[in-house]
């Protein structure tokens, strides 16, 4: 049926104009108004329908296409030759590492063509992952129907591979070329192009960066014919690039739906993963504020055990110091008080029991002296003297004692002053933790503020894409789908 259909095609008769002078009614073949079932980056979009055209026009047997990136073009010869059922071989080579034009790429790319080849077009298409220069060899001469070059676009480079795979081409072959209309970056498709003009039957798109077509056989088939009739004639020529300008457009636009899509795909990961960030980060948070207020309770705990311990410690050194007073001055006073008896028995020429203090030898050297029974007055100094001496005895055993408890004292103060700089040092540490903990958090409340900016920013750029993408995609959709309802 398809085949018929094809057949009717190439022998149909195309009439220079329609009745009221229109050109595209005549021209128009069903699949240009095919929707694309592969669309990735590329700059060829524009000329997708023109590629389904082509393939109806032509019905290739054989299909070349030098420089495929992503399959874009390439694939969409394929979904035309696969939807009109013809028996036709394609091949796409390519190095799949690109070039200084189209950029150079990593495997990705040719994993991406290999897979969709694989899965639609296996039973016709073939991928040539060499040179363009490698893969003439694989190739007779005059069996090439259609060739399309889209390789590195200089000058020379792009007329190397015309006149290296010219002879390749049957009598009915065309030549389609890439970027005819590129004046940049080094591009010279747009002069080579204008060579051929005047060697070959041609036509040229000026959308999409320009599409040559060049009837290089002998044979053109009756479409191709009619549509190169049409270069000479400027009102024809504008009819026909507008309704293929119009048509690629609504490609463009399903490429910038891929893309939103992607783009928007990404935009929800990347809003996942800062939603994601934003809640380790407010854990975080919550950490250091817990640890910031703990951290900020066990300074005031030690402060408080520490200005007691002080105080206390204080407190119990000045009463020592003042028994120690009291007692040191009491000794003092019984010591003078000895001096002045003494003194007194000194007078009276009485000696004095040495060693001081020893009240009961003393006493009985008293008794046992010479001097005894001279004076009896002198007995009751002896007496007040003993008396004293045992006073003094008791109080310098009690000022010993006490002097032991002070000295005992002085070192549990010691070691409390030792004990108290340890924890001086340790509440420094607390507090520059503190300290360290609260810029942590604020350093926190920072990040999370930014975070909630960024998030508050990629939802907005979400919610844009969305109502942009259906607005720029849907027209042209609905339009593509009321088009091939009149015509399917
Ligand atoms: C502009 S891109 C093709 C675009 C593609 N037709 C599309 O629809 O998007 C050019 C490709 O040609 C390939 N290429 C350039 N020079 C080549 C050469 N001499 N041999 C093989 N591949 C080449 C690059 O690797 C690159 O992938």
């Amino acid at each position: 049926m398809a085949n018929q259909n094809q057949l009717a095609v190439r022998e149909r008769e195309f009439p220079s104009s329609s009745a009221e002078g229109w050109v595209v009614p005549n021209l128009l073949l069903p699949s240009a108004l095919m929707r694309p079932t592969y669309l990735k980056p590329s700059a060829w979009a524009e000329h997708i329908p023109f590629a389904f055209w082509l393939v109806e026009a032509l019905s290739p047997r054989v299909l070349v296409e030098l420089g495929s990136h992503y399959g874009t073009s390439y694939f969409a010869f394929c979904q035309a030759i696969d939807r009109l059922g013809l028996a036709s071989n394609c091949f796409a080579v390519d190095t799949w590492r690109g070039d200084e034009h189209a950029g150079f790429y990593g495997d990705e790319v040719y994993d991406t063509v290999r897979k969709h080849n694989a899965a639609q077009y296996s039973r016709f298409s073939t991928l040539v992952k060499s040179s363009f220069d490698e893969a003439l060899g694989y190739f007779e001469d005059g069996t090439i129907d259609l060739l399309h070059i889209d390789g590195l676009h200089t000058l020379e480079a792009v007329s190397r591979d015309f006149e290296s795979w010219l002879p390749k081409m049957s009598s009915r072959g065309v030549v389609v070329m890439h970027d005819t209309n590129v004046r940049e970056r080094g591009f010279g498709v747009y002069k080579l192009f204008a060579e051929l003009r005047s060697r070959f039957r041609h036509f040229e798109f000026v959308h999409g960066h320009g599409l040559g077509v060049l009837g290089v056989g002998p044979e053109v088939a009756p479409a191709l014919c009619h549509l190169f009739d049409q270069q000479e004639i400027p009102n024809a020529r504008r009819e026909i690039q507008e309704l293929f300008a119009r048509l690629g457009r609504d490609c463009y636009s399903e490429l910038q739906l891929v893309r939103s899509q992607d783009s928007l795909t990404h935009a929800k990961e990347d809003l996942d993963r800062l939603g994601e960030d934003l809640k380790q980060v407010r854990q975080a948070l919550g950490t250091a504020q817990t640890s910031s207020s703990t951290t900020a309770k066990e300074v005031a705990e030690i402060r408080r055990k520490y200005n007691e311990l002080f105080e206390r410690t204080t407190g119990e050194r000045g009463q020592f110091e003042e028994r120690v007073r009291l007692l040191t001055e009491m000794r003092d006073e019984l010591r003078q008080e000895v001096a002045r008896l003494q003194a007194k028995l000194d007078e009276r020429s009485i000696p004095i029991p040495i060693p001081i203090p020893a009240p009961a030898p003393l006493m009985a050297e008293i008794v046992t002296s010479p001097e005894v029974g001279l004076k009896i007055e002198n007995e009751s100094l002896h007496a007040r003297l003993a008396e004293r001496f045992n006073e003094i005895a008791v109080l310098t055993k009690i000022l010993g004692q006490t002097e032991a408890t002070l000295a005992d004292r002085n070192g549990k103060v010691v070691v409390l002053e030792r004990e108290l700089a340890a924890a001086k040092g340790q509440v420094n540490a607390l507090e520059r933790e503190l300290v360290n903990a609260r810029a942590q958090v604020a350093r926190q409340a920072e990040e999370s503020e930014e975070l909630r900016a960024v998030v508050a920013a990629s939802r907005g750029e979400v919610a844009a894409l969305l109502s942009s993408t259906s607005w720029r995609v849907m027209a042209p959709v609905r339009w593509i789908v009321s088009k091939l309802k009149q015509l399917f």
